[in-house]
């Protein structure tokens, strides 16, 4: 009688696939995007911290109190994606990243300002990215990052902060005029206030970059959402959001293998009967 034995293998395969689950794919966490500027491990950058350039020279972020500049980088010095000079980049306007104008419609305000250079750090320097990364096909990168729900908060306060703001896009990816070696205007898109093209946060973050974020219903705190900007001295909160979509994204994974095994055991009791 060989159904016993094979009762016993699969019982054994779907012991070994309960094991795989039950902790979380560490090829998810603490994890390097494959892109332009990315370190390969995330390692800590000690000299992230803040910049000594004075105030005349970094208006926009400028900490009065301390008269220098606080690099917006600098929650993710423990552990880091970027170096420091992307770091540094991050914080000029049209710098060696990506060429990119934030002043394509006149000058970018300073409160808006500052969530696209907090907006760079994370996707730069976050190791906390991993369950989001997805391959693609681009010149520029191998990697992407794709739906990272993003605290309703930051999304929020991004948004409004921006209103005052202009731009004549809806997707800063595409359909730029790069003929000058920095992104303008194309000659059909006119400059209006931020919420003409982004009549709402959502349309604003979700959009902005094709979707590398997703609005996140969970607020700040929660463990359920990535946060854009921390306190470095309570830890880094983004890990334990990492794990616990990495541990759903295995339950998924198991519930799937779980048809397969059952569809494996059916289709052996067929041959055997
Ligand atoms: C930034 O610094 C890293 C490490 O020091 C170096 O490998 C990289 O080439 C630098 N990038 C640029 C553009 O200077
Ligand atoms: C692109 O920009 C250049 C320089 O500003 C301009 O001469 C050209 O007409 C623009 N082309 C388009 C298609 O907008
Ligand atoms: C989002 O959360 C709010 C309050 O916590 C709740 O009222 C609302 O139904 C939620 N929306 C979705 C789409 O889950």
């Amino acid at each position: 009688m060989a159904l016993p034995m094979t009762t016993q293998l699969l019982l054994l395969l779907v012991w070994v696939a309960a094991l795989r689950a039950a902790l979380p794919r560490t090829d998810l966490l603490n994890v390097c995007m494959d892109a332009k500027h990315h370190k390969q491990k995330p390692g800590p950058e000690d000299t992230l911290h803040e910049q000594q350039l004075p105030c005349e020279k970094c208006s926009s972020l400028c900490l009065q109190s301390l008269e220098k500049c606080l690099l917006r980088c600098s929650p993710w010095k423990e552990n880091s994606c970027c170096f420091l000079n992307t770091s540094q980049e991050a914080h000029k306007d049209i710098s060696y990243l990506y060429g990119f104008n934030w002043d394509h419609c006149g000058t970018m305000e300073a409160v808006c300002k500052r969530h696209f250079i907090q907006d760079t750090c994370l996707y730069e320097c976050s190791p906390n990215l991993g369950p989001w990364i997805q391959q693609v096909d681009q010149s520029w990168r191998k990697e992407r990052i794709l739906d990272v729900p993003l605290c309703k908060e930051d999304c929020q306060r991004w948004w409004e902060d921006c209103r005052t703001s202009y731009t004549c896009k809806t997707n800063w990816h595409k359909g730029w005029n790069w003929t000058s070696g920095f992104n303008q205007c194309p000659v059909e898109a006119a400059c209006h206030p931020f919420d003409f093209y982004f009549p709402t946060p959502e349309a604003l973050c979700n959009e902005i970059w094709s979707h590398s974020y997703k609005v996140s219903n969970y607020s700040r705190g929660s463990g359920r959402c990535i946060q854009m900007w921390f306190d470095p001295a309570q830890g880094n909160p983004n890990e334990e959001v990492a794990r616990f979509y990495a541990e759903a994204m295995n339950r998924a994974g198991l519930s799937g293998a779980c048809s397969l095994l059952l569809c494996l055991a059916l289709t052996l009791l067929w041959l055997l009967s």
